[in-house]
């Protein structure tokens, strides 16, 4: 697992620097695709329940699971890259969200503050922590900057499975009473919105998008539970995230 989320960090911290005005989300997947196979794994989401793509990349509205296509990213769009890798029998799985060119203040505050209420969740998180601890901080954080938390996309357990078992809801939700315990891997993936989080679906069955067509960000973590804390396994060898090296600027 620490191999498959290294892995994944790496191949988000090389398509990262390809985020460019006029760059086709078509041309990032053939990035990520090429990287993915090129480490010797298999792209997860590649015919994984018939998407059909290596990768999503989810622009603007668009909550998650975007396909990449031929439209090219624009200046003052923002993008969500998700990478999995299967990596000799297990997954790994995590995802930044980077600004095109200038994006507005707005923008920035919604990208810089899900990047917190990420980090707010895993903090939360931890052996002997309930599951419903990690939601709770992530929208005690949502709601303090004014952001909306989507209900309909969680987070899950990961391993020799994509998604497997375990729910990891990004809102307050007391039904998550799992307690967690040293060895689970899971991943903490929160979708903030800049205003109603109210999901709409595209007919290609994939396409996830804010109903009111407001901007969405969303930033992933594949974590493993150790008998003192929490271990991010989507890191490099030298334990940077992805999310750090393309870290946003706060609005000063
Ligand atoms: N990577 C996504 C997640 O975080 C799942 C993508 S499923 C796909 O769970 F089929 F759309 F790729
Ligand atoms: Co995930
Ligand atoms: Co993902």
């Amino acid at each position: 697992m620490r191999l498959a989320g290294r892995a994944a960090a790496e191949i988000l911290l090389e398509v990262g620097p390809h985020v460019a005005p006029g760059v086709t989300t078509d041309r990032l997947d053939e990035i990520v695709h090429e990287a993915t196979i090129a480490r010797g794994g298999y792209p997860s989401p590649l015919n994984y329940r018939g998407y059909p793509k290596s990768v999503c990349t989810s622009v603007n509205e668009v909550i998650c699971h975007g396909i990449p296509d031929s439209r090219a990213l624009a200046d003052g769009d923002i993008v969500n890259i998700d990478v999995t890798i299967f990596l000799d029998g297990v997954h790994g799985d995590t995802s930044v969200t980077f600004p095109v060119g200038e994006v507005s203040d707005h923008d920035r505050h919604l990208i810089v503050e899900t990047r917190v209420a990420l980090d707010e969740g895993i903090a939360a998180a931890g052996p002997g922590r309930p599951v419903h601890a990690i939601g709770r901080a992530i929208q005690k954080h949502a709601n303090r900057h004014g952001l909306g938390v989507v209900r309909e996309f969680i987070g899950h357990g990961i391993g020799t499975e994509f998604h497997s078992g375990l729910q990891i809801p990004h809102y307050h939700d007391p039904r998550a009473q799992t307690v967690l315990v040293p060895g689970m891997t899971f991943t903490v993936e929160p979708m903030l919105t800049l205003g109603d989080p109210a999901c709409g679906m595209w007919d290609d069955d994939w396409t996830a998008v804010t109903l009111d067509g407001c901007r969405t960000a969303q930033y992933e973590h594949t974590l493993l539970v150790t008998e003192d804390g929490i271990e991010l396994l989507t890191v490099t060898a030298d334990g940077t995230a992805p999310a750090d090296v393309f870290a946003v600027a706060a609005i000063t």
